[in-house]
């Protein structure tokens, strides 16, 4: 291969987004090389696409611009994907490993372009890319060159439907409606490739051109039978069909039925299977709250039938940590989408808190939530693990900061620190003596450093306690900035 200079974004583009093997890539440098060459000689915008792996698009991964032209395209478009909706003529010559030249394309930029599209193809004859040149075309002059005297109507409708003659191909063939053209005896005139394959699997019928529509698929029926409807939704056993009806009529006489069908078999079942799987998310996030009521119940009821006195706060704290739980899974519930599982952690926390301090003998403790304005959602997993940190150290605070009662503050407040999430828990009570650990505080200490990634410290204080935890903010954990702090 003679020398030339690496394109070294191409080669990366291909190496990143392709399937393309080294030669290939070397082989589209070398056409690359001489690119803009090609652009001044045809004074067109001229650039190569090629097939990204595992999908249905292209990326644009070499560009030249006519010199000295005011260019059609506002800027460089390499790197962007192309699809294959946008872009009929690239997928075809990709497909077919045939030359294609499609008028008046409509590109991304919403611009009107002549496109001319030619395979590149390896020493095995596999299609490795294209080379595209476009030009911007005045498309009303282009249309009055092409069909002097023809009526708007009529040449839309060739336009569509091209002529069958062609070397090119048709626009309808591109597409991925079925187009059936039919007589005013209703009998096939013409058909495009995913309308035939359409027929014959339907019907079963080889032979269908000058056919009977309504003979060959008889649930069409419908369709021409009813004057006033433009738009059917027809659901048949196995295929859920979109069919529109243009009646096309000349000096008010019927000339015949254009027929535009889509097929949304897929779409409809995947509507169907997302709904579903809400309802079963949703199924279960009640079972989870139901079982864990059963769970509490169960406790409860022990505590009812007699339990030794020294036993009972375990049951009590056992009790706080499943309703923190269930708490989240109300929660859940209660959002607009069930199968949403997204958590408002301030939400949580005063739901919790409340509870904790509605059950605390002191009655005089009062509660302050600070959001700061912060709006924090989280998936329920971090959700459940937040809960049950919040309830051990709201708990501890309410339990043993005011062993004398009197007037007890306890403060949760939320801080965002770049992209920290800090919690922090303050009390102006007795403060903590050595403490001596419990099943308590390890937990908020596993919570936090297994589950969030995070840390949790005390922070000394002249009088009472101040417990932080702190955790990443993650794609996990959503922080929406809100105007006033809510406070209980
Ligand atoms: N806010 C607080 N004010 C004063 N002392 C505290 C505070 N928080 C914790 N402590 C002390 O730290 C000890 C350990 O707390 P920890 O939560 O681990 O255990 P616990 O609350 O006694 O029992 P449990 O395992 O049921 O939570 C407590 O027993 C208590 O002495
Ligand atoms: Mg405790």
């Amino acid at each position: 291969m003679e020398v030339f200079a690496i394109n070294q974004t191409l080669t990366n583009l291909c190496r990143a987004h392709t399937e393309l093997s080294t030669r290939d890539i070397l082989q589209l440098n070398n056409i690359a090389s001489t690119l803009q060459m090609y652009a001044d000689v045809s004074n067109a915008y001229t650039f190569i696409d090629c097939k990204v792996k595992n999908t249905q698009h292209a990326i644009v991964v070499a560009e030249a611009f006519p010199t000295k032209m005011g260019h059609i395209y506002e800027k460089s478009v390499v790197g962007k994907i192309v699809f294959d909706t946008f872009e009929p003529g690239v997928f075809y010559s990709f497909q077919t490993g045939r030359k294609s030249l499609i008028r008046r394309a409509v590109t991304q930029e919403g611009k009107s372009v002549e496109q001319s599209v030619v395979p590149i193809k390896n020493e095995d004859d596999e299609v490795i890319g294209v080379l595209i040149q476009e030009k911007e075309v005045d498309a009303a002059a282009n249309d009055a060159k092409l069909h002097p005297n023809a009526s708007i109507g009529q040449h839309s409708i060739e336009y569509i439907i091209g002529d069958r003659n062609s070397e090119l191909p048709i626009v309808s063939d591109l597409l991925m409606e079925i187009f059936l053209l039919t007589d005013e005896d209703d009998r096939l005139i013409y058909t495009n490739l995913v309308g035939t394959r359409f027929i014959t699997e339907m019907s079963g019928e080889e032979e269908i051109q000058n056919q009977n529509l309504v003979k060959l698929l008889p649930f069409l029926k419908p369709v021409f039978e009813q004057e006033d409807s433009f738009v059917f939704d027809l659901a048949l056993e196995k295929k859920s069909l979109v069919v529109k009806k243009i009646r096309l009529r000349k000096k008010d006489k019927m000339k015949g039925t254009l027929l535009i069908i889509q097929d949304v078999t897929e779409l409809r079942m995947k509507e169907k299977e997302l709904k579903m799987k809400s309802v079963v998310i949703q199924e279960i996030h009640h079972r989870v709250k139901n079982n864990l009521q059963t769970v509490a119940s169960l406790l409860r009821l022990q505590m009812r039938k007699g339990v030794p006195a020294e036993i009972r706060p375990y049951f009590v704290d056992t009790l706080s940590r499943i309703y923190s739980i269930s708490s989240v899974y109300e929660l859940i519930l209660s959002n607009e989408n069930a199968d949403d599982d997204a958590v408002d952690l301030i939400e949580l926390t005063e739901r919790i808190c409340s509870s904790v301090v509605g059950n605390s003998p002191h009655e005089k403790v009062h509660l302050i939530i600070q959001s700061n304005g912060n709006k924090i959602i989280t998936i329920s997993r971090k959700a459940v693990s937040i809960a049950l940190m919040v309830n051990e150290l709201v708990q501890n605070a309410a339990k043993h900061a005011f062993p004398e009662g009197g007037k007890g503050r306890i403060i949760v407040e939320f801080i965002l620190n770049k992209d920290i999430l800090e919690l922090h828990i303050f009390d102006n009570g007795v403060g903590m003596k050595g403490p001596k650990p419990s099943l308590g505080l390890e937990i908020v200490q596993n919570l936090a450093v297994n589950d969030l990634n995070g840390e949790f410290y005390y922070v000394p204080e002249k009088k009472g306690t101040h417990a932080v935890i702190t955790f990443p903010v993650d794609p996990e954990v959503l922080i929406y900035h809100e105007q006033e702090d809510i406070d209980s």
